[in-house]
């Protein structure tokens, strides 16, 4: 046996001796990675159409209807269908925001910005579902007031004047 071959079964043997070592579960699947699991059926997203509170103020709205089927690619942006500037009176959807009009150096644009062509990349439709990893998030009311977002809350008595 060359070195060259002695070297390599050496080399097996340490990959193998380290491969059983690892826990090859996915924790998400709660199965072993190379099992093919059945995929839980696609949850139904909410389509209530009721606007939701934001969790700070500079979060992207989640999505309160329904999108599929909505064509958003380079040829065609259906979102813009309702929520473009001339057409919110037809649509009654929210006009996209000031910041959507805005370059990247912050000028306004007379028409929605390429950064934001892509809505998905920040606005997503949501379903009740147990998240597959804990949130520890506490929005800044409750760390304020101790109140969560959408809940009556007491603002804080103002500081007493000195006399
Ligand atoms: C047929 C018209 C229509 C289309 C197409 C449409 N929307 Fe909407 N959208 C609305 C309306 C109307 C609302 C107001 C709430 C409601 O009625 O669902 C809304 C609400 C929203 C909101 C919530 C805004 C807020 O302040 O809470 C987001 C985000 C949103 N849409 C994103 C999208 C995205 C992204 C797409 C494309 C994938 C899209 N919409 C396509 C009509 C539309
Ligand atoms: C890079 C991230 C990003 C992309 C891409 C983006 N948005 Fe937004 N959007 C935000 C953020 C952040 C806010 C909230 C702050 C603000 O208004 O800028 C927002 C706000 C909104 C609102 C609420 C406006 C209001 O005044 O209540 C609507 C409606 C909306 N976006 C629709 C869209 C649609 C439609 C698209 C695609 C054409 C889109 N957004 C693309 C980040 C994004």
């Amino acid at each position: 046996m060359t070195s060259n071959k002695r070297m390599l079964l050496l080399c097996l043997a340490a990959f193998a001796g380290s491969a059983q070592a690892v826990d090859a579960t996915d924790a998400m699947r709660g199965a072993p990675i190379d099992v093919t699991t059945r995929p839980p059926p696609l949850a139904n997203p909410d389509n209530s159409d009721l606007r939701s509170s934001r969790s700070y103020a500079m979060q992207p709205p989640v999505i309160p209807h329904k999108i599929d089927g909505y064509q958003l690619d380079k040829n065609a942006n259906r979102c813009m269908f309702c929520h473009t500037r001339t057409r919110t009176h037809e649509s009654q959807a929210p006009m996209i925001s000031v910041t959507h009009f805005m370059g990247r150096d912050g000028n306004f644009l007379a028409e929605l910005s390429p950064r934001r062509y892509f809505c998905l990349q920040c606005h997503v439709p949501q379903t009740t579902l147990k998240p597959p990893v804990d949130n520890t998030f506490i929005d800044v009311d409750q760390m304020l007031y101790g109140t969560q977002a959408g809940e009556s809350r007491q603002p804080p008595t103002p500081p007493q004047r000195a006399r």
